[in-house]
C-alpha cells in the first residue's frame, strides 16, 4: 500500500523522512492525495480532493484550515503542539530581558556617535539607558500550556516570582510546572500584581481582548505586556490609552498591525517567535510521524477536530469510520458487523461535537466478508468516511 502526501510551504525534508517507505511525497499521486502536510498555506475557499483523509499543520495554529468543512468531509486535522514551544519560550525570555533594559534604543543611539571621543560621549550619555533587573520582579503568565509552562519554569530560575493562570490546564502540562510557580484562580490577580505579563492562550471568543480597558484599569503603572500568542488578544485602543497614562511601560508583540508600528513604547517583531531551524524541524518530524501513524494504524494523536484514539492493531482487519454523532450509532455499527457473521475484536467510539471516530477491529480473515462490511458502511448516510486497514 502506498499513501500519497502533498506538501505545501517547503516542509523540512528530514521531517518528511519520518513518513517511511510506504509514502509517496509530491509524486504522481499528489493530485488526489491521502494527506496534506503544510505550514501557513491558506485552505479557506479551496476544495478538498475526494481522497484526502488527513491534514497535518506543521505548527500550532490552524486558522488557515477550514476545520468545520474538513470535519464534515471526514478529514482529520492535526497540528504539532509544543514542537515550536522552545523557540517561542526563548523569544519571550529575550523580550523579557529586553523590556527591562532598552537595548534596542541604546544600540541605535550609540550608532549615531562619531569622532575620536566616542568612548567619552558614551560615558556622558549612557545614563539615559539605565534599566532595571528582572530578578525579584513578578511575572504573570496567562496560559500554562506548552509555551507558557516552559516560560513560567525558566522565569523562576531567573529569579522572578511567577504567577500562572490557566483554568483549563491539562494534567500532563500541570505535572511539568514547577511548584515555585504560584497558580492563581482569577486572572485579575495577575493584572493587579505583576510587573510583567506574558500571554500564551489560543485566540478564542473567550480570550479575544483579554487585555481590555477593564484589565488595564487593574494594573499598576509601569506594567510590561508581552504578547507572542495572537494580536487580537489585546484591544489596541485600550492599550494606547494605557500607554498614554503610563500604566503600560512597554508592549512587546510578535503580531504587527500598522497602528502598532513606529511607536515609542511598542516593540513589534514580524511573527518570528517560532521561527528557528530547530522548531521547523521538530514541527516537520511531528507532522510526519502523526500522518504515518494515522494512515498506517488509524490511530489519532494531536488532532484538533477528533479525539485522541489509541489501540494496538492485533486483529487481521481494522475499519475506521468517521460518523455523525447520532443516537444508537454504535449499536447500528455492531449490528451491521454481526449481520455478516463477523466477530468484533475491539471497538472504540469517541465523539467530538457533531462527529465521532470509530475504530473497529475485526476478528475475521475472510476478505470478501470484510469488503461487504465496508460497502455497507459506505452506503450509510451517517458515515462520512470509511477506511480499511490490514494488519501487516
Ligand atoms: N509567535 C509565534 O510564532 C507562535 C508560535 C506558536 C504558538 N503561538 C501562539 O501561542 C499560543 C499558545 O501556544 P501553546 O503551544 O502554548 O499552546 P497550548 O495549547 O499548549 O497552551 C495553551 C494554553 O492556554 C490555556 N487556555 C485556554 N484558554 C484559556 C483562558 N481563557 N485563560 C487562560 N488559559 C487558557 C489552555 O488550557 C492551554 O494550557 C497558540 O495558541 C498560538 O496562538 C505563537
Amino acid at each position: 500500500m502506498v499513501y500519497s502526501v502533498k506538501t505545501f510551504n517547503n516542509i523540512n525534508q528530514v521531517g518528511l523522512k519520518e513518513l517511511g517507505n510506504h509514502f509517496q511525497v509530491d509524486g504522481d499521486l499528489a493530485d488526489n492525495p491521502d494527506a496534506y502536510i503544510l505550514r501557513s498555506q491558506n485552505l479557506h475557499g479551496t476544495t478538498f480532493p475526494d481522497n484526502l483523509k488527513a491534514i497535518a499543520r506543521a505548527g500550532a495554529g490552524t486558522n488557515n484550515i477550514p476545520i468545520d468543512e474538513a470535519t464534515a468531509a471526514g478529514i482529520v486535522v492535526f497540528n504539532t503542539p509544543g514542537a515550536n514551544a522552545n523557540a517561542v519560550k526563548e523569544a519571550v525570555l529575550a523580550s523579557l530581558l529586553m523590556s527591562a533594559r532598552d537595548y534596542i534604543a541604546a544600540n541605535k543611539w550609540v550608532n549615531t556617535l562619531s569622532g575620536d571621543d566616542v568612548p567619552k560621549q558614551v560615558e556622558a550619555g549612557k545614563k539615559q539607558f539605565a534599566g532595571s533587573e528582572i530578578s525579584g520582579k513578578t511575572l504573570g503568565v496567562i496560559g500554562l500550556g506548552a509555551i507558557g509552562g516552559r516560560i513560567a519554569n525558566y522565569a523562576q530560575r531567573l529569579g522572578m516570582n511567577v504567577m500562572g493562570y490557566d483554568p483549563y490546564v491539562s494534567i500532563e502540562t500541570a505535572w511539568n510546572i514547577s511548584h515555585h510557580v504560584k497558580r492563581v484562580d482569577d486572572v485579575k490577580e495577575i493584572f493587579a500584581n505583576a510587573d510583567y505579563i506574558t500571554v500564551h492562550v489560543p485566540l478564542t471568543d473567550e480570550t479575544r481582548h483579554t487585555f481590555n480597558s477593564e484589565a488595564f484599569a487593574l494594573m499598576p503603572k509601569g506594567t510590561v505586556i508581552i504578547n507572542f500568542a495572537r494580536g487580537e488578544l489585546v484591544d489596541n485602543a485600550a492599550l494606547f490609552d494605557a500607554i498614554e497614562t503610563g500604566v503600560v511601560k512597554r508592549y512587546i508583540t510578535d503580531f504587527g498591525t500598522e497602528e502598532l508600528l513606529n511607536k515609542d513604547k511598542i516593540t513589534v517583531f514580524p511573527h518570528v517567535g517560532g521561527s528557528t531551524a530547530e522548531a521547523e524541524l521538530n514541527c516537520a518530524i511531528m507532522a510526519g510521524k502523526t500522518i504515518r501513524q494515522f494512515m498506517e494504524t488509524g490511530e489519532i494523536t494531536n488532532s484538533v477536530n477528533f479525539p485522541n484514539v489509541h489501540q494496538a492493531l492485533t486483529a487481521p482487519y481494522r475499519i475506521t469510520l468517521i460518523n455523525k454523532n447520532v443516537p444508537n450509532i454504535v449499536a447500528r455499527i455492531s449490528t451491521a458487523v454481526s449481520n455478516l457473521g463477523i466477530n468484533i475484536d475491539n471497538i472504540i467510539n469517541r465523539s467530538k461535537g457533531e462527529y465521532a471516530y470509530t475504530l473497529l477491529d475485526l476478528d475475521e480473515t475472510d476478505k470478501a466478508k470484510i469488503d461487504d462490511l465496508v460497502a455497507t458502511f459506505e452506503a450509510s448516510d451517517n458515515i462520512v468516511r470509511v477506511r480499511l486497514i490490514t494488519k501487516k
